[in-house]
C-alpha cells in the first residue's frame, strides 16, 4: 500500500514538474504604424530581455535588445497568477480579432519545461478572461522595462 502511495506521488511530481513554467514573454505589435511598433518582454527566473522591432523599416529601426536581472521571487508571483497551467492551455486564441482595425494586438507566450509553449494573443489594451491580473502584471513589466 505504501508502495503504491509513493509510485503515485512520484508520478503526479514528474507530471507536474513537465509543465513547470519555465518562461513569459509578452508582448504587443501594431502592424499600422512607424518606428518600433512590435515590443516585447521575454522573463525567466532569473532576467529579463526587452525586445523592440520594426516589421516594416529594419534599416531605421533595427531590432533592439535589452537584458536585466529579474528577481526570481519575482518570477514565482507571475507563475502562481497562472496557478493551472492547463487552465492557461484551455483558453482560446485569438481572442477577438487582433490588430484587425489598427487597434493593435498582444500577446503572452508561457513556455514550459516540456517545451510546448503555449501562446494566447488578444486585442491590445483587453484582457484574458480569468486571467486578468496576469495580464495586467506582464503589461506593467513591459512598460518598466521597455525604454
Ligand atoms: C534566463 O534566460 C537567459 C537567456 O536565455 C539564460 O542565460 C538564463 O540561464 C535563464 N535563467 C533561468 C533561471 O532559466
Ligand atoms: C523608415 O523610417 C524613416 C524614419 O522614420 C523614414 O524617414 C523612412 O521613410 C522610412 N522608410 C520606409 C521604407 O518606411
Ligand atoms: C492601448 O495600448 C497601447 C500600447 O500598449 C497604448 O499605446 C495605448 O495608449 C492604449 N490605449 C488605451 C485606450 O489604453
Amino acid at each position: 500500500m505504501l508502495t503504491l502511495l509513493l509510485i503515485v506521488s512520484a508520478l503526479t511530481i514528474a507530471t507536474i514538474q513537465g509543465e513547470s513554467i519555465t518562461s513569459f514573454e509578452a508582448g504587443t505589435g501594431f502592424s499600422s504604424c512607424v518606428g518600433y511598433c512590435y515590443q516585447s518582454v521575454y522573463i525567466n527566473a532569473s532576467m529579463v530581455i526587452t525586445g523592440k522591432s520594426s516589421k516594416t523599416n529594419l534599416t531605421d529601426y533595427p531590432e533592439i535588445h535589452e537584458a536585466y536581472p529579474f528577481a526570481s521571487s519575482q518570477f514565482n508571483e507571475l507563475v502562481e497568477l497562472v496557478g493551472s497551467i492547463q487552465r492557461w492551455k484551455k483558453v482560446d486564441t485569438p481572442i477577438g480579432c487582433p490588430d484587425c482595425y489598427n487597434q493593435g494586438a498582444e500577446w503572452i507566450y508561457i513556455d514550459t519545461e516540456d517545451q510546448s509553449i503555449y501562446g494566447v494573443q488578444f486585442e491590445a489594451n483587453s484582457t484574458i478572461v480569468g486571467f486578468e491580473t496576469l495580464v495586467e502584471s506582464l503589461r506593467a513589466l513591459r512598460q518598466t522595462f521597455i525604454h
